[in-house]
């Protein structure tokens, strides 16, 4: 397995629409294995594949708690079937964009089918946290980002913040 860079705005490529999966082979395997380590790294809940800069229809997730034992999900092909009108608002981060948290309202509950690391077409029925992340996941593989309803001054702001600490690693806040 590998620890892949991921990649933050304002990279272009986080813009771009993601590729169905054909056929689950062993190069699909190897990246939901290396999705699930860099993901795990970096203390996120959920990553896609263009996060690391593969325009592949793959997502990983998991939203256990530091208590419970690990609960890896992976998604390939996700597609929404079904969501609540009742709606839940959670405050967002994203390893694509860090250190940036902006509250998000979505359908509370959720269907989604997918296939699965067999290749089998399987069915989830998601609620709470793990609806919230898997449509913020799903919304990567169309190209879509957290900041998109932000007014383009406070994206312009975000953006230049994350630009501007990467030119200062050192940087410490005291
Ligand atoms: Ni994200």
């Amino acid at each position: 397995m590998t620890i892949k860079p991921i990649i933050t705005v304002p990279n272009e490529i986080l813009k771009k629409i993601s590729d169905p999966i054909e056929n689950v082979g062993e190069s699909e395997k190897k990246l939901v294995n290396d999705l699930f380590e860099t993901m795990y790294n970096s203390n996120g809940i959920g990553l896609a594949a263009v996060q690391v800069g593969i325009l592949k229809r793959i997502l990983v997730i998991d939203v256990s708690t530091k208590e419970e034992e690990k609960n890896p999900l992976s998604f390939i092909n996700p597609v929404i079937k079904k969501i609540s009108d009742e709606t839940s608002v959670y405050e967002e981060g994203c390893l694509s964009i860090p250190d940036t948290f902006i509250e998000i309202e979505r359908p509370k509950i959720c269907e989604v089918e997918y296939i699965d690391l067999d290749g089998k077409l399987k069915n989830i029925r998601c609620d709470g946290l793990l609806s919230t992340c898997l449509q913020h996941e799903i919304n990567h593989l169309d190209g879509k980002l957290i900041i998109d309803n932000l007014t383009k001054l406070k994206r312009d702001i975000i953006i230049k913040k994350i630009s501007k600490n990467k030119k200062n690693p050192n940087r410490v806040i005291v």
